[in-house]
């Protein structure tokens, strides 16, 4: 397919594999969620960086307004490189090391999402001996199931992920009698690459019923984070390039029921950089096997980890050639079975040195990037 939406001019030059980020695709994305967040001025909206921490895609999404969510002491410092305001970045994580909790105090960071009594303790001590105080808020686990692949659920009893409901009313009263502990709010996520708005009704229907009992029982509960999760359409990334932040939004709108002037906090990653990123890479070779047909393309799981981790698809084009469609298994050259990007891949038939795109891969797959079997990282470009 050849595809009028690539530079290939510009790509013809570059040695592959590396990522091409569309920057315009972006910009429309961030101002489709500022708009759908706006609507509601008590909604602040925080990147998580996870997704994507490439430097100029942060800034970007630091200059457009949004705050930072963090999952270590590094995402920090390249959020406030980035030019991230401390107030706006929260810290979260199951297991905070002693350095990052210094640094994240040092640098004012607005908030902890703490996941345990014992995380709380060491909080509390590592701030009061600095003489700071920790803006916390608590991670709950709300045993809600969404449905997504299993390994990115998060919200379940049986996941590593926040404190569970018999011990939170223990923890919420720890929180406020602990030096150096400022208790700030609820913190929820319950998953990942979430398309059934139904799974976030469900989360909405757990938080009233448990601000509404922690109220009655004078707790006041803050603020509330209800995490990330919105999911991308992986299968028709130039239909839907922008995620549905309006139908997000509107959920959220309509099934919480908080107490008036309550902030939410929400931490969305994939919907924002998924669909703005594409990795570009190069047919080395075809080979016919016994019962295949291989294209064997020069970018591997190291490049992008999500198809050989979690068996996710991604669209895959070849944009260098009009041909008759064919069958092919998209492998990369990595020493490991589990390096396919797509078996039975219906591809304009590739030739070596053909350009192909493997789509949606602008969140969790730069990010992910890893160094095995010595190869560089990818490579970033961006128009
Ligand atoms: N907040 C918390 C506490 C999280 O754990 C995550 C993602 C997010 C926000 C952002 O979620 P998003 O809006 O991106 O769904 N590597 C996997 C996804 C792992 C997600 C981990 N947590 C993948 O490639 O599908």
């Amino acid at each position: 397919m050849l595809d009028g939406r690539f530079p290939l001019g510009s790509f013809m030059t570059r040695s592959t594999p590396f990522y091409y980020y569309d920057l315009s695709l972006l910009s429309r994305t961030l101002d489709t969620l500022l708009l759908e967040s706006a609507r509601n001025p008590d909604y602040k909206v925080h990147y998580a960086i996870k997704a994507n921490f490439n430097p100029v895609i942060l800034r970007k999404i630091a200059r457009s307004g949004l705050g930072a969510d963090c999952v270590s002491g590094g995402e920090i410092n390249a959020a406030l490189e980035a030019g991230f305001r401390p107030s706006e970045i929260f810290f979260a994580g199951v297991g905070k090391s002693d350095w990052e909790i210094r640094l994240a105090l040092e640098k004012g960071i607005g908030r902890f999402n703490v996941e345990s009594a014992a995380e709380l303790e060491v909080i509390s001590g590592i701030a009061s001996g600095a003489g700071k105080v920790a803006p916390v808020s608590l991670r709950v686990n709300p045993d809600i199931g969404a449905h997504t692949h299993a390994n990115i659920t998060t919200g379940l009893a049986e996941n590593k992920f926040g404190i569970n409901y018999e011990q939170l009313d223990g923890v919420m009263r720890l929180a406020h009698s602990l030096p150096g502990i400022e208790y700030r709010g609820l913190h929820f996520h319950i998953g990942s690459q979430i398309l059934d708005m139904m799974d976030f009704v469900a989360l909405c229907n757990r938080i009233n019923s448990l601000v509404e009992r922690l109220q009655t029982a004078g707790m006041p509960v803050g603020d509330i984070d209800v995490g990330g999760g919105l999911g991308v359409s992986y299968e028709h990334p130039d239909e839907l390039p922008v995620a549905d932040f309006k139908s997000y939004f509107d959920t959220f709108r309509r099934h919480l029921r908080l107490p008036e002037g309550t902030v939410v906090h929400f931490e969305p990653g994939r919907s924002i950089v998924a669909q703005c990123g594409t990795l570009i890479t190069r047919v080395l070779y075809v080979k016919q096997g016994t019962t295949r047909r291989f294209a064997i393309v020069d970018a591997g799981m190291t490049d992008l980890i999500r198809p050989a981790l979690y068996k996710a698809f991604h669209r895959i084009q070849n944009l260098s050639s009009d041909g008759p469609e064919e069958v092919y298994d998209v492998v990369g050259p990595v020493c490991e079975s589990s390096d396919v990007f797509l078996k039975g891949a219906v591809l304009n038939c590739c030739h070596r040195g053909d350009l192909i795109a493997i789509r949606s891969a602008g969140a969790y797959g730069e990010s992910m990037a890893s160094g095995y079997n010595c190869r560089p990282l990818p490579k970033a470009y961006f128009d």
